[in-house]
């Protein structure tokens, strides 16, 4: 049976994309890119900046710092107490823009309360923006200039779609959620004129009537919503190609931790409907790493060439 002109998935379940062994190839690319730089002189730079003692933010910091020394970048975390003054922070982002060993800034989020996060993001040089938050940066990726520094969710979102052969060019390409991390940005590179774009997008939100009417119009559907297993199969067009950028941990008494991690489509359901799939957890999330080594690494190799 035909189903579209998208990968067939057979009477089987739909093919996995890999999200932790594309990740892995990208870390060993940007690890010769970092030998090259290094062997010019120069160690790229990543300083991440954590304000308080949020678990989860912990963990992901912790992450980001691993992955850029294994990949032999200079990789440093600021860990600051949460009674720190926004003035404080200000100070901080100021002296890492002046210090010309620090190619990459990222202030990790959710700030304390007291802390406005626009204010602090509009602290960062736009050319150490390596999360790709600064307006400067959302600006020139609007525009399509591509001398910014692209979010790295969606960014490693556009990679596994190339790295698996999916054609975008002409697809309907649904997005939902509308965050400036996720959402805005997904649709802003899946928009743009060239390879691994050139698509006809669509972003939903939480107040879009009828959503299964655009979800199952969909070649590929891309969803960041943060709400557990909300695609279900009979949203999907069979063959569509769809991708989870949801984390969500619900309750599950079966589990040590009496938790478990899901993303915001029904995987078991889905996958049964669609042609390529990403899991949850081992697709998306290990992609945004990469892409934010990819940006540090990038932003070190301008130094060179400005
Ligand atoms: N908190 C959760 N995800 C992110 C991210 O991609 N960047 C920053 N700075 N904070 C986050």
């Amino acid at each position: 049976m035909k189903r579209g002109r998208w990968i067939l998935p057979g009477d089987s379940a739909a093919r996995l994309i890999d999200g932790v062994g594309l990740a892995k190839l990208i870390r060993g690319e940007i690890a010769a890119d970092v030998a090259v730089l290094r062997g010019s002189g120069v160690t790229p730079g990543l300083t991440v900046v954590l304000v308080g003692d949020d678990a989860a933010s912990a963990v992901y910091v912790g992450a980001k710092e691993k992955a850029s020394r294994e990949a032999g970048m200079a990789g440093e975390t600021i860990r600051l107490p949460s009674a720190t003054t926004q003035a404080q922070l200000l100070a901080l982002v100021e002296q890492l823009n002046a210090d010309a060993s620090v190619h990459g800034i990222l202030v990790q989020m959710p700030l304390p309360s007291h802390i406005d996060p626009d204010t602090v993001i509009r602290h960062i040089d736009p050319a150490k923006d390596v999360d790709g938050f600064h307006p400067i940066n959302v600006g020139k990726l609007l525009i399509g200039h591509t001398d910014g520094f692209a979010p790295c969710t969606p960014s490693g979102v556009q990679r596994m779609l190339t790295h698996y052969g999916v054609e975008t060019r002409g697809a309907d390409c649904v997005v939902i959620g509308r965050s400036t991390i996720v959402g805005k940005p997904m649709a802003a590179l899946m928009v743009q004129a060239g390879a691994g774009a050139d698509a006809t997008v669509t972003i939903c939100h939480s107040r879009t009537r009828n959503l299964g009417d655009h979800t199952r119009r969909a070649d590929i559907l891309i969803v960041a919503a943060g709400r557990p297993r909300m695609v279900t199969a009979d949203m999907v067009k069979p063959g569509a190609v769809v991708i989870d950028v949801g984390m969500n941990r619900i309750p599950d008494a079966s589990t040590k931790s009496g938790t478990r991690l899901v993303g915001d489509v029904d995987f078991e359901g889905v996958r049964q409907v669609a042609s390529l799939i990403t899991p949850v957890p081992g697709g998306v999330g290990p992609m945004t790493i990469a892409m934010l080594l990819r940006n540090t690494v990038r932003s070190a190799q301008r130094t060179l060439v400005a």
